[in-house]
């Protein structure tokens, strides 16, 4: 049957129009950006909302919610910008959208890791610059990723991954994670039980953790100050675990050799002097943006609405 859902920002064709399809579905043709008060006069008659990251569901925005509104299905795999525990308590079913964007996520951060090791993105301005003098044996050298040890903070799925395609490249792995992995899942990874411990082993430290209260500025000054000089860092998870003052130091001082991000705390407005950094990879959020990915995302979104629907458990619910 068909339910009446606010698709509150702009989706995949292939996920609209399956939307529309099945559904009674308000499109967001225009991709406007609705702050809390529109989003809540918009669902209005709606008995579901698809939301994204941008959709922030504070406990005020969820208690204002209209009552028909039995579920939020969030297109992402990252659930910072919903108060579960306020959705919780209102009865409000939360899904999201796991498993599907850990490949392509997983590729943008060893990206990111390349990238930053190899000067991509410098060796690129050069050559859009029209500035490339002539090649030469000493310009734009970058350090080696084969071989090198790679620390992975958080060893979820998106760690996990990342991890299998650093052995490609014969990196030997370190994580921290809440948990040990069982063997089969460490493949030979070298658990810390305390990440800290894990910082003097990494020539490279990947990011891959959630955005929570714990992990909130977690690579600070001090933490950085234990890797080894010239270590790289990558960040394909959430902005708000690196502590910018710190990374951006980092890398002025040569501290670090390089970085490599795709997320930022405050974007799209992103800390300014990020833009002058040359020993920085900058990308902006596409972890997840492969057409296969972005379509998986929002089917998974609305498998979770149908399966709620026909009085099932939802595969992906949070709450
Ligand atoms: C996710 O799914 O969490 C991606 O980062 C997009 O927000």
């Amino acid at each position: 049957m068909a339910r009446r859902i606010l698709v509150a920002r702009q989706l995949p064709e292939a996920v609209e129009a399956r939307a529309q399809r099945d559904h009674d579905a308000t499109l967001n043709l225009d991709d406007a950006q609705y702050d809390a008060d529109e989003l809540v006069r918009r669902a209005a008659g709606h008995e579901a909302l698809v939301i994204c990251s941008s959709e922030k569901l504070t406990p005020e925005v969820i208690a204002r919610l209209p009552a028909e509104i039995a579920i939020v299905a969030t297109f992402s795999v990252g659930f910072e910008h919903i108060d579960v525990p306020a959705a919780r308590e209102r009865g409000l079913v939360v899904t999201n959208t796991p498993d599907v964007l850990t490949d392509a996520t997983a590729d943008v951060a060893f990206l990111l890791l390349l990238a930053a090791a190899r000067r991509a993105s410098e060796a690129e301005r050069v050559l859009r610059a029209r500035a490339w003098p002539r090649w030469t044996s000493r310009w734009l050298l970058g350090t080696e990723v084969t071989g090198k040890r790679l620390g992975i903070f958080g060893m979820g799925r998106i760690g996990r991954a990342l991890a299998q395609r650093a052995r490609g490249f014969e990196m030997t792995v370190h994580y921290h994670n809440r948990h040990r992995l069982p063997p089969e899942q460490e493949a030979g990874a070298v658990f810390h039980a305390d990440p800290d411990d894990m910082l003097p082993h990494c020539d490279f430290l990947s990011m891959n953790c959630p955005a929570t209260p714990e992990t909130h500025h977690w690579l600070n000054a001090e933490r950085i100050a234990r890797l080894p000089d010239g270590a790289i860092v990558g960040n394909a998870a959430r902005g708000a675990v690196v502590d910018d003052d710190a990374l951006i130091a980092a890398l002025g001082s040569g501290k670090l050799a390089a970085a490599g991000l795709d997320v930022y705390e405050g974007e799209p407005n992103i800390d300014d002097r990020y833009y002058g950094v040359e020993n920085a990879v900058l990308l902006p959020h596409i972890g997840s943006a492969t057409v296969e990915t972005r379509d998986a995302m929002g089917f998974k979104c609305l498998d979770n609405l149908d399966a709620f629907f026909a009085g099932r458990e939802p595969p992906d619910k949070l709450t």
